[in-house]
């Protein structure tokens, strides 16, 4: 039984906060600081089953995180606000000697790039102060790292090929919304493609590359490959892995609004004058679309995400695919959110209950792959994301 602080109470916090009350022999009590304090208020005051406080804090200032995290002395500390704040919470989890865990990669706010070599370079300051970091606790990086060990530990001697697949085959009403925070959810569709291919990375424009997929339980859905966080990780985990590609589903509507967005230059990150004053047009474009945690009610459809894995085992070639189906209505009418923020929220809630536990225990920072995926296997369907697997022509997706 810990003391937990949630940092951010945007749609994924504010599911990640439900998971853990429903968890309440891991998670005794939870703080929800973040930066406009009302939106943790609201979360908290939904939460009847343990005590939940609010307070606001500016992530980007880790004393500000230190001083939170001396205050209320946690044992984890869950970084659910954005990929910029994640150094800076990991400097105030070293100067407090308290565990880490958060669902994106660190990117500077002012550069559109994302890559774990700056989180990777905390290695031996978390093993130093004998602290833990788990990086990437989400489904995709997360879950889906997980489905490669697991699929490595008990269903292949050798992994040649990994394909992640991702599909969102549901509809939110609206003419055009992200699923989760606008502002990075564009800067990592808009970026180039790339992936993984005989020991070196491949580049492609964005969404070059296509292909119809037809998602187990859900429908043939056209999808691209781009480059996501967990590949940089996981072909460096596994270097057996010849070939290692993620796939996302996009609809044309999504496409059209996108490709107008950038031609007009609203997905700019640079700064723009504007009646004097600079503004930064992604940003004011976030201000103009949906909050990802306003998107959840009429929600409907449903979501698959995978992973697909080509290789041998004793000795014959192998096909095989792990996966899981969510529903949006569903999720809404459990926890308020939809189906992006809770399958990112629900292995975030279980990564850091199992080391809250001491099931995952290890100083450093650490990805998701490296830990035993067989605890998480085990948990995560009771927890609202049970998963299948396919094997044979059944799994071969792509
Ligand atoms: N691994 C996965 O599968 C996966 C999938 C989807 C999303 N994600 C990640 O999940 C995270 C949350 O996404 P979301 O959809 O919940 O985004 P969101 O709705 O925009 O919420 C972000 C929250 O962070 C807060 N925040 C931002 N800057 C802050 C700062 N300097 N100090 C304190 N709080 C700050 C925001 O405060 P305000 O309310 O004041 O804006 C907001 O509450 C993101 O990092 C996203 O990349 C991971």
């Amino acid at each position: 039984m810990s003391k937990v602080l949630i940092i951010g109470a945007g749609g994924v916090a504010n599911v990640v906060a439900k998971k853990c009350a429903q968890n309440s022999a891991d998670y005794s009590e939870l703080l929800i600081a973040t930066r406009t304090k009302s939106k943790a208020d609201k979360i908290a005051s939904s939460i009847t089953n343990i005590p939940v406080s609010t307070a606001k804090v500016d992530a980007d200032d880790p004393k500000e995180v230190a001083a939170i995290i001396r205050d209320f002395k946690p044992k984890l500390v869950m970084n659910i606000a954005l990929p910029y704040q994640d150094l800076s919470i990991m400097d105030a989890c070293l100067e407090t000697g308290v565990d880490y865990l958060d669902t994106a990669n660190y990117e500077p706010k002012d550069v559109a790039h994302f890559e774990y070599s700056w989180q990777w370079a905390y290695q031996e300051r978390f093993k130093k102060t004998g602290i833990m970091a788990l990086l990437g606790s989400g489904f995709d990086p997360g879950q889906t790292n997980v489905y490669t060990a697991w699929l490595k530990k008990h269903h292949f001697d050798r992994m040649d090929t990994l394909d992640i697949v991702d599909c969102n085959n549901g509809d939110h009403g609206k003419a055009f919304a992200t699923n989760f925070n606008p502002e990075i959810n564009i800067r990592e569709i808009t970026q180039n493609g790339r992936y993984w291919q005989d020991g070196k990375w491949v580049e492609t424009s964005p969404l070059e590359i296509k292909a119809d997929i037809a998602y187990p339980e859900v429908q043939v859905r056209g999808s691209y490959v781009l480059f996501h966080e967990e590949l940089e990780s996981l072909v460096k985990n596994f270097p057996e892995l010849k070939r290692a590609r993620f796939w996302m589903t996009f609809g044309d509507n999504y496409i059209k609004h996108l490709t107008v967005l950038q031609n007009v230059g609203m997905t700019r990150i640079d700064p723009v004058k504007f009646n004097g004053v600079d503004i930064i047009p992604l940003e004011f474009l976030k201000a103009l679309l949906p909050a990802p945690d306003s998107l959840g009610e009429g929600y409907s459809g449903l979501t698959c995400i995978g992973c697909q894995v080509v290789g041998e085992k004793d000795g014959k070639p192998k096909t095989a695919f792990v996966y899981n189906v969510c529903d949006h209505a569903k999720c809404f009418a459990e926890t308020g959110g939809q189906a992006i923020s809770y399958t990112t929220a629900v292995p975030a809630m279980l990564g850091g209950a199992l080391m809250l536990r001491g099931t995952w225990k290890k100083a450093g920072v650490v990805n998701m792959e490296e830990m035993d995926p067989d605890p998480f296997m085990n948990e995560i369907g009771k927890w609202g994301l049970p998963w299948k697997l396919l094997e044979g022509d059944a799994a071969k997706l792509v």
